[in-house]
């Protein structure tokens, strides 16, 4: 199949690229930047420049490509932080999701793709209601809490073109398994507390296991939205020390909640308090997919292992844990 990627070069898009071109796909991926069209070149790709926010060159690239398969993965959230307000920390992403939704599909209508897959987002989507893991057909949450009413709006919005399209999004859980995840340096910093009570449930997938199910949608015929996480959606006093362990870091600060709404605002007390997690059983029984790691336990320990091993050599020279060691060894 010829299969078109918006956001080849991304965390995501990398993997995806190299899982299309082993499965004996053909590849056309695009970057904004000339540079960096030709990693998807050295990956086996063909690359092609482009901005997915202009419409028109989007359907002049799409017209040219003649894919029969188009991927949206373009996102702007690299070196986007956490914040109070998520809404102008996505502002970028939403119009990605939006009007680069809309840009694709207008064009994919006029050339005649059926198959098309999007990217989407799991995590604090569900409605703070009920059990702590949600299906696909449980209600999302409409009255998000302040700072991220557009981004959750942007979300469901590409949710709904794509799948009223005929294609099929995908709601990832959060990605982890590069050097630059997210998480990585707050965690490292301490700066990513248990909050309150650290109930609120995150689900995870590891970037191969999200690049696999991608692999796999494309080959089926939507509608259908997935939810594609690990078999273990887990409250935040569960896996924040989990993964500040895997990462050589010290234990996870706890803050209380009017604390944490000081510094993270209602989206990370919403995040470390009621956010409800996952459930991967639809994209099991339907798309046949299994996670390579079916758990954020084992995958932060692979991931991360060469980072635990990066800060443990220094940590241990450092004087204040040297000074520790001593006295405690007295
Ligand atoms: N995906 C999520 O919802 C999410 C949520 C929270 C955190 N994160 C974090 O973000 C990291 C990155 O994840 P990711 O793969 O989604 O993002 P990424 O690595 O930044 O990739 C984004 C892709 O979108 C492309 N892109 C950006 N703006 C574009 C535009 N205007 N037109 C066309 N393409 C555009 C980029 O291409 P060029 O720059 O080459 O043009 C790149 O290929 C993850 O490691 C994760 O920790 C992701």
């Amino acid at each position: 199949m010829r299969v078109f990627i918006a956001g080849a070069t991304g965390a995501i898009g990398t993997r995806l690229v190299a899982q299309l071109i082993e499965r004996g796909h053909e590849v056309i991926g695009s970057s904004r930047s000339p540079e960096r069209a030709e990693r998807v070149r050295a990956l086996g790709a063909e690359p092609i420049v482009l901005d997915l926010l202009d419409p028109d060159a989007v359907r002049r690239a799409v017209l040219e490509v003649e894919p029969e398969a188009i991927v949206h993965q373009a996102t702007a959230l690299a070196d986007v932080r956490f914040s109070k307000n998520l809404d102008e920390s996505f502002a970028q992403t939403n119009r990605l999701r939006r009007e680069g939704t809309d840009a694709l599909l207008a064009t994919a209508r006029e050339a005649g793709v059926h198959r098309f897959v999007a990217q989407s987002f799991a995590s604090m989507r569900y409605a703070r209601v009920g059990g702590p893991v949600k299906s696909e057909d449980d209600p999302l949450d409409v009255t998000p809490v302040a700072g991220m009413a557009e981004t959750t709006a942007a979300m469901s919005y590409l949710d709904q073109a794509v799948t009223e399209a005929g294609g099929i999004a995908l709601r990832y859980g959060n990605f982890y398994g590069a050097t630059n995840d997210g998480l990585i340096e707050p965690v490292r910093k301490r700066q990513f507390p248990i909050v309150g009570d650290g109930g609120g449930v995150s689900s995870f997938i590891h970037l191969d296991d999200a690049a696999g199910a991608t692999v796999i949608a494309l080959e089926h015929d939507g509608p259908a939205t997935y939810n594609i996480v690990d078999d273990e959606p887990a409250p935040v006093r569960d896996w924040l020390p989990v993964l500040a362990e895997a990462l050589g870091a010290k234990p996870p600060r706890h803050f209380p909640v009017w604390l944490a709404r000081m510094f993270a605002g209602e989206p990370g007390v919403m995040l470390g308090t009621e956010a409800r997690g996952a459930s991967n059983a639809k994209a099991k029984r339907e798309l046949g997919w299994t996670p390579r790691y079916p758990s954020w336990r084992q995958g932060f320990a692979e991931a991360y292992a060469a980072q635990a091993a990066s800060t443990s050599e220094p940590r241990s020279l450092a004087p204040a844990d040297a000074g520790r060691a001593r006295s405690a060894s007295r």
